[in-house]
């Protein structure tokens, strides 16, 4: 007897059909056919959304009924880690699935950010692969550089391509700021280690002959003068890729000088940071500042051993065998008193969204935020 398939399964399969073959072509296509075929992919994927919303989309607007009407949205994909092998790459596909899914929303976001690690080894065939990626978004995109853009050729190449690292801009009256937080001090010249050197020491993890993270006192400079114009009650929200406090050391989920950067932003009722490097689900607060991590589209990272903030739920250990499982991206509605409600769309999960009344509320608002994440979507990833 033949299996009755349910028109949402149909349109599914389908769908998936299609994902499939446009991965089977890609190791035959030249760059600029990948670039047609990826445009004529992401509008089938776009029908398919606009048609039949996928559950975690359905999901996430269950949660959004119990947020406050966002007064903007900006969505972000982060930390790609694009490598220079070739368009079948796994990091590739994961850059362009996020990219499909941040086409496919409507209404679209006022913007994308880019948090930084675009490249895996700062190379421009890496960084200009991404670019190219990302230039497909439908959205305007706002740049941040991570430490593996930065430390093969010192910025050069990034910024020839995006401009420079530091800037700030205003939107609906919320103040952005945009800071190069992987500054480290100089360890190559006295050793005298080539720029691949200098590079593969800081794509490691626990880069041994590593510095700390930081803002440095040149753009903790510019960040006062920045801010001296801005009314203290102007909602500030930092994009910064290593999170602007001290996390894990040996890691470097960390940055330095973070003290005095809360120092400068003391004044201002209202701050989030918004960062990325750390490939995983992560809320603290302190004081007036609320910190929320971004998801990576090419791993997930393991929780440190310490000094995970309390106000964390952990995302749950990924699935090895499953290359998208614990990766994704996410968005982030800022509301009309300008705090943050932060949306983490994990593939293949539930997607999970950190409500500022969940933060004000501490421990007990997580406590409560972590017992629908029991479960997982059943939703295939492509
Ligand atoms: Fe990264
Ligand atoms: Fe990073």
């Amino acid at each position: 007897m033949a299996k009755y398939v349910l028109p949402m399964e149909r349109k599914k399969q389908e769908y998936l059909a299609e994902r499939e073959r446009f991965f089977a072509e890609l190791p035959k296509l030249s760059r600029r056919d990948f670039f047609k075929t990826a445009a004529k992919a992401a509008a089938v994927a776009t029908a398919f959304w606009k048609g039949f919303p996928p559950h975690s989309f359905q999901l996430i607007r269950v949660a959004e009924a119990k947020e406050s009407q966002p007064k903007f949205t900006f969505a972000y994909i982060s930390d790609t880690h694009i490598l220079d092998k070739g368009l079948n790459h796994r990091f590739v596909k994961a850059c362009q699935k996020a990219v499909d899914d941040v086409n496919a929303l409507d209404p679209q976001p006022d913007f994308v950010l880019f948090g930084g690690d675009l490249a895996q080894l700062g190379k421009p065939e890496e960084l200009s692969l991404g670019k190219q990626l990302l230039d497909q978004l439908k959205a305007p995109v706002r740049m941040m550089v991570g430490e593996h853009d930065w430390y093969l050729d010192l910025g050069e190449k990034w910024r020839e391509m995006f401009g420079e690292p530091t800037y700030s801009f205003d939107h609906k009256g919320v103040h952005f700021i945009v800071l190069n937080s992987v500054i480290v001090e100089d360890y190559w010249t006295e050793p005298k280690m080539t720029p691949m050197e200098r590079m593969l020491a800081m794509a490691q993890l626990d880069n041994p002959n590593g510095r700390p993270f930081m803002v440095g006192e040149e753009q903790r400079e510019w960040l006062k003068k920045d801010l001296a114009k801005v009314d203290k009650k102007t909602p500030i929200v930092i994009f910064s890729h290593s999170p602007l406090y001290k996390y894990y050391r040996p890691w470097n989920f960390w940055t330095e000088d973070a003290e005095e950067v809360h120092k400068i932003l003391a004044p201002f009722e209202t701050v989030t940071v918004i960062h990325a490097h750390t490939h995983q689900v992560l809320t603290h607060r302190l004081r007036n500042i609320t910190f929320h991590g971004v998801l990576s589209t090419a791993w997930p990272w393991p929780y440190a051993p310490q000094g995970i903030p309390e106000l964390t739920v952990q995302m749950v250990r990924a699935d090895p065998f499953n290359q998208f499982d614990g990766c994704g991206w996410g968005s982030v509605n800022m509301r009309p008193d300008g705090q943050a409600d932060k949306h983490y769309v994990l593939w293949d999960r539930n997607p999970m969204t950190v409500t500022f009344d969940h933060v004000r509320r501490g421990k007990q608002g997580m406590a409560e935020l972590a017992k629908p994440l029991q479960g997982r979507v059943d939703w295939p990833s492509y």
